[in-house]
């Protein structure tokens, strides 16, 4: 589900990194908070300590004990100090706020600070009882040498405990206060960044995406309405472009579709009326042609009128020839396959051109390679395709050119998906070869725009030419499984390339 939505990933990880902020800030908020109420819970302390040390020698000096004794019960009343007492340099208490102490030894604690004391004031906190303990020397000043020995430099220490517990809870209370407050803010900051992404990236990303399915639903008539003016606005806008150009290019396509469909329905009642005709003239024309021999043979025609008689049967074989390429074209037989060898089929069909040929001193090559495997073909159907081909060469090419016919055999190079419909395995791919038989001829070759045109049924550029070889020849290649490849420069030649599969769809 997040792992889908690009709101929750942008939600999440700004989230995110909005709740590492403001808890790093809320920690050293808490860190600083808590050393400046420790730091001043403890100069308070010093500060305390410090005023009750002048009174205390101020008593002294006047040997009002009873007020010192007063004045530590009372500054025992506050809620910080926990305990002060006085002790002399032998570690007796002499004065304390706790009266069963007086006469007892100050603790261990007390007395550890006081005896590295040299002279200035020492503080340590107890660290398990949170109490911050500080002791200060009495020196052993000239006005305290009227009651004092002379040879002593410090009397004792005043020792006071401040309890840490008041700031302590100043802290928690604080640190409470400062998680609640990051708390809320980020519960804030989080519901402001969800309503904005809201607003700002799924919205006008489920407006594209709704219309994107339209569009793929074949609806071109739909616009993404975004009114941002960011990128995600101009990817909108981009978007309603590129559907309006898919617009143009579907209406040109269906306009071409129709135009072909009609084309082709034309073709169909041409080629149906061409066939019923060429169909109603075969005959009649076998028997004209047997007629014309038998009176030519009866009145010794071809003696006398030799010329005449040459000319109808030229005619005639024009005529067949005409009426057989309708037909094949409107009603194209089926191929009978048999495993055939190309070379021989090429060879059989050269034979045939090279009378020809040779009327025109056209040079016939032959490069046919000899390891050919034998392939699933239609021999005759295979062998009108090349006479066809050679023909047409032959009546482009001028005298004194030449038309070359190689055979040869090649790797597949159309890539195979495997798992695609009508592939079955990898093994197919593998052994899958073509071979090609290319006709190249020098002569007036073709224009660019007349090659676009040239297998269309009845296109040609001879005065008798019924422009029938070339579709008749698609037919029956893409028949066996093959296409046909034609390049040509005006002026130079063409080369025509029959690509037959070794194994193929037959
Ligand atoms: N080798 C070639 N050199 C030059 N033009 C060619 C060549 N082969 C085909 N053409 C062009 O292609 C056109 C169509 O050829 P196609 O064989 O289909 O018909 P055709 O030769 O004109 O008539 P038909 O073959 O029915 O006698 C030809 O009229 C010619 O203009
Ligand atoms: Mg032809």
């Amino acid at each position: 589900m997040i792992r889908n939505s690009l709101t929750a990933k942008i939600i999440i990880s700004v989230g995110i990194v909005i709740s590492v902020v403001i808890g790093v800030c809320a920690y050293i908020i808490v860190i600083v908070q808590t050393n400046e109420l420790m730091d001043r819970a403890k100069r308070n302390g010093i500060y305390i300590n410090h005023l009750v040390n002048q009174y205390v020698s101020q008593f002294m000096l006047t040997g009002n004990r009873k007020e010192i004794k007063e004045f530590f019960i009372n500054i025992n009343k506050s809620e910080e100090v926990r305990k002060i007492f006085l002790f002399d340099e032998n570690g007796r208490i002499v004065f304390s706020s706790n009266q069963n102490d007086i006469g007892m030894d100050a603790d261990d604690f007390h007395r550890g600070l006081f005896e590295n004391i040299e002279g200035r004031v020492k503080y340590k906190v107890q660290e398990k009882s949170g109490i911050f303990s500080i002791v200060t020397p009495i020196s052993n000043k000239p006005e305290c040498q009227q009651c004092h020995d002379t040879a002593r430099a410090t009397l004792g220490a005043l020792a006071l405990d401040i309890s840490l517990v008041p700031a302590e809870k100043e802290i928690v209370k604080n640190r409470n206060l400062i998680i609640l407050f990051a708390l809320v803010g980020l519960v804030l900051v989080s519901a402001v960044l969800s309503v904005l992404v809201v607003i700002m990236v799924k919205r006008p990303i489920n407006k594209l995406i709704g219309t994107m399915t339209e569009v793929e639903q074949g609806n071109f008539d739909v616009k993404v309405d975004i009114k941002n003016k960011d990128e995600l606005g101009q990817l909108g806008n981009s978007f309603n472009s590129m559907i309006a150009r898919l617009e143009r290019t579907n209406m040109e396509l269906l306009r071409h579709h129709e135009m072909q469909l009609q084309q082709a329905e034309k073709m169909a009642t041409i080629g149906e009326l061409a066939s019923g005709i060429a169909h109603e003239i075969k005959n009649p024309l076998a028997g004209i042609g047997a007629a014309i021999q038998v009176l030519a043979d009866e009145f010794d025609l071809r003696n006398t009128h030799s010329e005449v008689v040459d000319e109808i049967m030229l005619q005639l074989d024009r005529l067949n020839k005409n009426t057989r390429d309708l037909l094949s074209f409107a009603r194209p037989a089926e191929p009978r396959f048999l495993s055939g060898d190309l070379n021989e089929v090429v060879s059989k069909a050269v034979f045939f051109v090279r009378k020809q040929a040779e009327k025109q001193k056209i040079g016939i090559k032959e490069e046919l390679e000899k390891q050919i495997p034998k392939i699933f073909l239609d021999p005759e159907q295979m062998q009108q395709v090349f006479l066809n081909i050679m023909l047409n060469a032959v009546q482009a090419t001028p005298e004194g050119g030449n038309l070359t016919i190689s055979t040869q055999k090649k790797p597949e190079i159309v890539p195979v998906i495997i798992g695609a419909p009508g592939v079955r395995g990898s093994k197919d791919n593998v052994s899958r070869e073509r071979i090609e038989i290319s006709f190249s001829d020098t002569g007036k070759g073709i224009t660019e725009e007349h090659l676009k045109k040239i297998f269309n049924p009845f296109f040609s550029t001879k005065h008798r030419g019924t422009g029938l070889g070339l579709a008749i020849s698609r037919n029956i290649v893409e028949k066996h499984g093959g296409h046909i490849e034609v390049k040509s420069k005006p002026g130079r030649g063409t080369n025509v390339t029959v690509v037959l599969p070794v194994k193929g769809s037959i």
